[in-house]
């Protein structure tokens, strides 16, 4: 077996509350085994230009409340130019990195995978808020953009009774409807719009109607950022696409209250949550992923179980090829949007 002296850990993708704690797990983990770990930093990238910074007990103290990641991240796909690839690997050894702990979602985890093929004794942990990977019940990062999103929606609910207005308010979740109906159920939305379902809009035009037929004169849309009108395509804000070949999403939100207020007649204003789902520090249940994530991730280094990925099983943490949680992405569980819509309208 492998020994294990010095541990690189890294953060890809988009950042999300809990990276820290898992951080901070995968560095007090790994010195009490003896092992040092160096912070690569910026993802990907930061292998790539072999920028890195040294993780120890003073580096990590402080940061278990804090959201956002200490490492930086981007989202550079070193697969994209095969010279990118070869310099990876050749850096791999110059820092002599003898285990790497791969910390991100389906792009990030995709390229660890790679590696993991290519012999390189990675382990992967798995996060974003979308909650739209594979093979864990749970990623961190979810349930804090969840609380952040039915904060939302209580605000907009007071607004939106006082003016008799329609709220929209767009969540992220480019795949899957995961953050739209957990703050929609729990926010109590009057309508909630998903990526695993085309937008009727005559549906919801129908619900909102109905409600103020019943003398609610006041509703609120939850609608995901990747939702579609039915027939039409992803609605985007910008052309550009990033390195893993994605678009950038939001619009559906302003697009639907439009066409929400030129149905109804109702006056409609629109609220796009954004980043705000991102930033900021993580809940305690996120904490306590990330730190259970962190620990254990480093224990499957030690135990030199290399191309495996930490999952949340139940409220179990084990571990499963990294593949599997990028092979095919978690949409949301219709028995969870069957529960949601019994209190549309
Ligand atoms: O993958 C997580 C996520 O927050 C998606 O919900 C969203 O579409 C995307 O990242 C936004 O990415 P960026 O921060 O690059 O705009």
């Amino acid at each position: 077996m492998t020994t294990v002296r010095q541990l690189g850990v890294l953060t890809g993708g988009g950042d999300c509350p809990g990276l820290n704690p898992v951080i901070r797990a995968v560095t007090r983990r790994a010195i009490l085994a003896g092992v040092t770990v160096v912070g690569i930093c910026n993802g990907w990238k930061g292998l790539l230009e072999a920028e890195t910074t040294p993780l120890d007990l003073q580096a990590v103290s402080g940061i278990l409340p804090k959201g956002g990641t200490i490492l930086g991240t981007s989202r550079t796909n070193p697969y994209k130019h095969p010279e990118d690839r070869v310099r990876l690997l050749e850096n791999i050894k110059r820092l002599q990195l003898d285990a790497l702990i791969a910390i991100g979602g389906e792009d990030t985890l995709g390229v660890a995978t790679k590696l993991a093929q290519e012999g390189v004794h990675v382990v992967g942990v798995p996060k974003t808020i979308d909650n739209d990977l594979s093979a864990t019940d749970f990623t961190f990062g979810f349930d804090t953009a969840v609380n952040i999103a039915t904060e939302a929606i209580d605000r907009l609910h007071t607004t939106a009774e006082s003016h008799h207005r329609i709220m929209v308010a767009e969540v992220m979740g480019r795949h899957a409807g995961w953050i739209a109906t957990a703050a929609g159920i729990a926010g109590g939305a009057d309508v909630i719009l998903i990526p695993e379902q085309p937008v009727d809009l005559e549906e919801v035009c129908d619900l909102i109607r109905q409600r103020y037929a019943r003398g609610k004169d006041f509703s609120i849309v939850v609608v995901a950022e990747g939702a579609q009108m039915k027939k039409d395509a992803e609605v985007t804000t910008a052309e550009e696409l990033d390195e893993f070949g994605h678009m950038r999403l939001g619009g559906i939100g302003h697009l639907l209250g439009k066409l929400i207020e030129q149905r109804t007649g109702y006056e409609t204003r629109v609220t796009v949550l954004g980043h705000l789902q991102r930033g900021g520090s993580p809940t305690a249940f996120d904490r306590i992923l990330g730190t259970r994530f962190g620990v254990r991730a480093v224990e499957l280094v030690l135990e030199g179980r290399f191309g495996q990925m930490v999952s949340l099983q139940g409220n179990h943490i084990v571990s499963v090829p990294i593949e599997q949680g990028t092979g095919t992405l978690k949409t949301l569980d219709m028995e969870l949007y069957r529960i949601a819509k019994m209190f549309f309208g």
